[in-house]
Formats: C-alpha cells, sequence, structure tokens
C-alpha cells in the first residue's frame, strides 16, 4: 500500500452558519446530494450544490416542514429513499413540542404518495404524519428488513428513554407508517439494559445481519441475527464506565495468511467500533467469529474530551478504510489500521488530526457536488463545513494509478503474448475511473 499520505488530505469548500446549534442526531442525507440538518430552534435546513452562473456553489436553505410548531425543539432527523419498486423518500423528525406547563414529544414522518412528488422535498415537506409519543426520543435510525412476501422494506427504528426502540412501518393499504411491535423484526432489540442512545446495523451472507447498539449505562449489545424467522443466532454484551456516544459496524479486510511475497489470502472480517464519553475509542475484531472478546484501543483517542461522532472510510483510496472520529475538544482524529507482520493482528494508529473551531457533532460522507469526488460534510454547534479533499493530490493520486495499471498491462502483455484474452479486472480501475471522473468544481 502507499504510506505517503500522512497529512490532513482536505480542504475546506465551504461553511454555512446554523441559526441556532444542533446535536448529534441533527444531520441527515436526503437522496443522493442533499443533506438535511435540524437546529435546535424548530428548523430544519437543507444543504446542496447547485449551479449559477456556471459555478457550482454551496445553498442553504430552509424547509418548510408542516406540524413542527415555533416552540419545538428537535431532537433527531434521518430520511431514506424507500426500498425498490417505490424509492420515494421518507423524513422523520422528532421534536419536543414545550408549551410552558408540559413537554410533549412527537414523531413527525413525511412522504409523498403523489406520483412524480415523491422525491420533490418541498411537496414531501407538506405531508405529515404526526404521531405524538409516551416517551423522549433519541436516534432516528432506519435499516431494510425482510418481508413476508419476499421483499424488502426500509422501516424507522427510534431510541427513546423508555428503555426501549420503537419500530415504524409502512402499512402500504392505509398509506401510512404505524408503530408495530419491534420484536417482530428485531427480536434482539427486545429487553435492552439501559435506554439506547446509537444503534447500527449491517447485513452480512447468507442472509443474516450484525445488529449492535450502545447504551446510556455504558452497555453494548451485539448480536447476529437470521433474516428469517428472524431468529437471534448469537448474542454477546460488554459493559463500558460511560455512555455510549455511538457504535458503528464495518467490514475490514484483514491479512490471514501469507503464503509467499506474491500471494497473500485476504479475507473480510466485520468489525465494530465503539465510542463513549470519557473512555478512548475501542474497535472489536472480526466480531462475526469473535463476538466482543477481541479488541484494541485508539490510543490517544481520549484526549480531546467526548468522542460525538464516527464514520469510517476509505479516505486515501487505497483500498483500506480508515476511522474518523469527531470530539467535543473540536477535533477530528484520522486513525488507520497497520497491519503487523504476517498475523491477523495489527493496530490502529493516529494519522492525523485538525482542529475545528466548535465541537464536532456529526459526519457523512457524500458526493455533494456531483463531480464523482465525495465530500466530507461536518456538522458542528455552529454549522455546516464541507471538506473537499485536495485536488492536486487526488490528481496526483490519479496518475499514479493510471502509471502502475499502464505498467502492470505493459508487464502483462509481455509475459501473456501468447493468450491474447487476457482481460484481467483488479481494483486499481475502479480505482482509478473513481477519481478519473472527477473535475474540479471552482
Ligand atoms: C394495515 O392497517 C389495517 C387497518 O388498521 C390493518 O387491518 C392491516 O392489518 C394493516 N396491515 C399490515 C400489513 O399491518
Amino acid at each position: 500500500g502507499r504510506e505517503g499520505i500522512k497529512l490532513y488530505p482536505f480542504v475546506e469548500d465551504s461553511f454555512s452558519r446554523f441559526p441556532s446549534q444542533s446535536n448529534i442526531y441533527g444531520l441527515c442525507q436526503a437522496g443522493q446530494q442533499e443533506l438535511l440538518a435540524a437546529t435546535l430552534k424548530g428548523k430544519v435546513v437543507c444543504f446542496r450544490y447547485q449551479e449559477l452562473q456556471q459555478k457550482i456553489r454551496p445553498v442553504a436553505k430552509e424547509v418548510q416542514f408542516t406540524y413542527i410548531p415555533v416552540d419545538a425543539e428537535i431532537v433527531s432527523i434521518d430520511a431514506f429513499n424507500k426500498s425498490p419498486p417505490n424509492r420515494g423518500l421518507v423524513v422523520g423528525i422528532t421534536f419536543i413540542k414545550d408549551s410552558g406547563d408540559k413537554a410533549t414529544p412527537f414523531l413527525n414522518i413525511y412522504c409523498e404518495y403523489e406520483p412524480g412528488s415523491e422525491f420533490n422535498l418541498d411537496s414531501i415537506a407538506q405531508s405529515c404524519l404526526n404521531l405524538e409519543l409516551q416517551f423522549t426520543p433519541f436516534q432516528l435510525y432506519h435499516t431494510e428488513v425482510q418481508c413476508d412476501d419476499g421483499g424488502s422494506e426500509t422501516v424507522f427504528l427510534l431510541s427513546g428513554h423508555d428503555q426501549r426502540i420503537h419500530l415504524y412501518k409502512e402499512n402500504a393499504s392505509l398509506h401510512q407508517f404505524e408503530e408495530q411491535p419491534v420484536e417482530r423484526f428485531f427480536p434482539e432489540l427486545q429487553q435492552l439494559p439501559s435506554n439506547v442512545l446509537w444503534l447500527d446495523m449491517l447485513s452480512v451472507a447468507g442472509g443474516q445481519r450484525l445488529s449492535a447498539f450502545g447504551c446510556q449505562n455504558g452497555c453494548i449489545g451485539l448480536a447476529l441475527v437470521s433474516q428469517t424467522g428472524p431468529e437471534v443466532l448469537q448474542s454477546w454484551r460488554v459493559q463500558f464506565d460511560s455512555p455510549i456516544s455511538t457504535v458503528l459496524l464495518f467490514p475490514l479486510s484483514c491479512q490471514t495468511e501469507q503464503l509467499s511475497r506474491e500471494e497473500m489470502f485476504f479475507k473480510i472480517g466485520y468489525n465494530l467500533l465503539v465510542t463513549s464519553t470519557i473512555e478512548m475509542a475501542v474497535v472489536f475484531r472480526d466480531v462475526q467469529v469473535c463476538g466482543l472478546s477481541h479488541s484494541m484501543c485508539l490510543s490517544e483517542s481520549d484526549q480531546w474530551d467526548a468522542i460525538l461522532c464516527a464514520l469510517v472510510i476509505d479516505l486515501d483510496f487505497d483500498g483500506q478504510k480508515e476511522v474518523l472520529l469527531g470530539t467535543y475538544g473540536q477535533e477530528l482524529l484520522c486513525y488507520k489500521f497497520h497491519v503487523a507482520g504476517s498475523g491477523p493482528d495489527g493496530q490502529f494508529k493516529l494519522q492525523w488530526r485538525q482542529s475545528f473551531k466548535s465541537p464536532l457533532l456529526s459526519i457523512i460522507y457524500l458526493d455533494l457536488t456531483g463531480d464523482g469526488l465525495r465530500e466530507l460534510a461536518i456538522l458542528t454547534l455552529k454549522g455546516l463545513h464541507v471538506l473537499q479533499h485536495s485536488l492536486t493530490s487526488t490528481a496526483d493520486l490519479v496518475l499514479e494509478l493510471l502509471a502502475q495499471r499502464v505498467s502492470a498491462l505493459t508487464a502483462g502483455s509481455e509475459l501473456e503474448s501468447a493468450k491474447a484474452h487476457n482481460t484481467e479486472e483488479g481494483d486499481a480501475p475502479a480505482k482509478t475511473e473513481e477519481c478519473v471522473s472527477h473535475t474540479p468544481t471552482n
């Protein structure tokens, strides 16, 4: 792999200040190229890049979602596109209406059933299902479930102060979402040890899913579940000493055996990143096999106050994902996995860190500009930063990968000139294409 890129690889493209502060549940992706950010004072801002006078510029515009009273405080927001064949956009917003003597929590679900309007945010914002809640809401999350008819459907999961997770699923014949018993689809989410602050799920091979939650009392739960049934195959718990801020499941290829210098076997292992408000971040390795028994700390990650948000993405295009952590101490940290020798072990090392001007609340990696290269959107207490990959180093990387490709092809054609039909397709071309399709936005 390339060891070169050790420095902060981003440049800030824009910063949008918000009228009031947000929180860790306040940012979501809505569709391919848009973000929704909710601020505490009941306002939702849609953030996108638009072409204006032949330049692509960031635009932050308030969206008027109906049935959010002026005295509401928004707690969480989430959005998804319905599973095929419908695909329409659904937005969920939880808030607390505080009318002085009484605070009432609500979940509003916005979705448009009129054909042709199901992707139009302004129409969707007018089409609301208003549900009063019996609990204080926390994270609003969505995931796909398998239905009895063999299809799949995306549902909302909402954790609450009542030590439960609530399921909201669309009733197709009624044309609206309704609460359903969570155990019907998520048997692993019954009898929780404490209030869940963060939930994450990942589909894995064989019609199974991994399901993880982190609680206010520091408990972590992990389960391997067969989607058909559904049935809990295995489950694990582990106790931390402070509230859990995020849990994140992610695949990481790990080198399991080295036969010779050229021939390595890689396998994908699923890992669980856990961040807490006081302790160091921890990655549990290969959880599908080891459960929560094999952990490694991300050293120094407790040095910048509580970790509030995390993301796992391949930032340097080397095929291996990096761990990003955002802290209350206004720092963005990037950890890279370093393989140790030929064994399966290794460690996460702090690759770089970058200071911001206020606490980091949420991170999303998406292609806002629509040029094929994704941006890093970071919600802080004050507003939204959009960071772009450095165009010069990305261009250098494209040239390097192309040169490698050319020399591999040349060597290949010399070696295999007899076999004329060699059409190998490795990782490199895909990566190269991802980079090549990028055009600078300004
Ligand atoms: C949809 O709602 C109707 C009316 O309440 C109910 O009879 C029906 O069972 C619901 N369908 C599903 C799939 O839950």
